[in-house]
């Protein structure tokens, strides 16, 4: 299979290459440059964002050398990024739009995704430091401080940001079944994708099941099981698992590109974050080699239903409960 030949169509007709960059704890003096060779170096077609990471002022500079020096086309590019909860309500959601296109240095987004369906109250913020502005706030007992504005607010002002050109689609992340059949009931557009944490410890199975039928396409997020920020708290650590590292072994391949086959065989989008070149690198060198029958089931026999991203412990909201 062609890296091209993997694309996804959303509800909305265009493509969405199945493999992007994530960008999530992408250092400062490292997020750029992770960027700007995953596009000129290594065939990388589609990024992740977010205004949460604190980083798209400095992606904005890459995007801008590699399209005002042509290394790639604008329209060749897959961009997404994120809204952030302190930009939930209706006056708010464009201005938060316009401030990462400004960041980015673009004038669209390929997709522009509720982050969490959580609004909270913008903290203050001053214009030498504007993303103070993200700031969670607690209560007393240390449960975050939310706001009074439901997801149908947002996802109207969302619906606006396609009609004024701003972006080519919407869609949510962080969404359950029952957050998405609410949506469904009242979007005059439909979200295009439900971006969440999809890994082989995490397979979800019955949700993408549930977004393939409702034609919402499914991104797998920390689909390495973000060692990064987990290895030290005890948690397993996905890329060193026997099994995985037994198929990887007789493919001649890594760990890491023995989970990210497995997300494109099973038409998932998958998002890995690196900053390091030769895993960028290593991570999109998926397509000459397929999984068997047999491997795909010895994956899914390690469902543990292990999930790494859990906003309880920062937020004390039971969001998955
Ligand atoms: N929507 C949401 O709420 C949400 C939440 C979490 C993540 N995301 C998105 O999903 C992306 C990916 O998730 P993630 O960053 O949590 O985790 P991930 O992609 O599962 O793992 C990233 C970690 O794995 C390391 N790594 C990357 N390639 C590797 C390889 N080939 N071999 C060994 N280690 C490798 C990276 O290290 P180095 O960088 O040091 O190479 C980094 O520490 C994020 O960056 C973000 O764009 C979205």
């Amino acid at each position: 299979m062609r890296q091209t030949d993997a694309d996804l169509k959303l509800n909305t007709g265009a493509l969405m290459p199945m493999i992007g960059l994530g960008t999530w704890k992408s250092a400062p003096n490292q997020a750029g440059e992770a960027v700007l060779r995953a596009i000129s170096e290594y065939g990388y077609r589609h990024i992740d964002c977010a205004a949460i990471y604190r980083n798209e002022k400095e992606i904005g500079k890459a995007f801008k050398n590699i399209f005002e020096n042509k290394i790639r086309r604008r329209e060749d590019i897959f961009i997404t990024s994120k809204l952030w909860n302190t930009e939930h309500r209706k006056s708010d959601v464009r201005k938060a739009c316009e401030a990462t296109l400004a960041d980015l240095n673009l004038k669209y987004l390929d997709l522009y995704l509720m982050h969490w369906g959580v609004a909270i109250p913008p903290h203050d913020a001053t214009p030498e430091n504007p993303l103070e502005r993200f700031t969670e706030q607690k209560d007393a007992n240390g449960f975050l401080i939310t706001e009074k504005v439901s997801i149908r607010e947002t996802w109207e002002a969302m619906e606006e940001l396609i009609k004024a050109s701003l972006v080519k689609a919407i869609g949510v992340s962080n969404f359950t079944a029952p957050m998405l059949i609410d949506i469904l009931s009242y979007a005059k557009i439909k979200p295009a994708i439900n971006q969440v944490e999809l890994h082989a410890y995490l397979q979800q199975s019955e949700l993408l099941e549930f977004c393939k039928h409702n034609d919402i396409v499914m991104t797998a997020y920390s689909p390495l099981g973000s060692p990064g920020n987990f290895k030290e708290k005890g948690f397993p650590i996905l890329i060193e698992d026997s099994a995985v590292k037994e198929i990887a072994r007789s493919h001649n391949k890594s760990p890491a590109q023995i989970l990210i086959r497995w997300g494109i065989q099973r038409k998932t989008v998958i998002i890995p974050k690196s900053v390091t070149p030769e895993r960028i690198k290593e991570n999109i060198d998926v397509f000459d080699f397929e999984l068997s029958e047999e491997e795909m089931k010895i994956i899914a026999g390690l469902n543990r239903n292990l999930r790494f991203v859990n906003p309880y412990p920062w937020w004390k909201i039971p969001y998955y409960n």
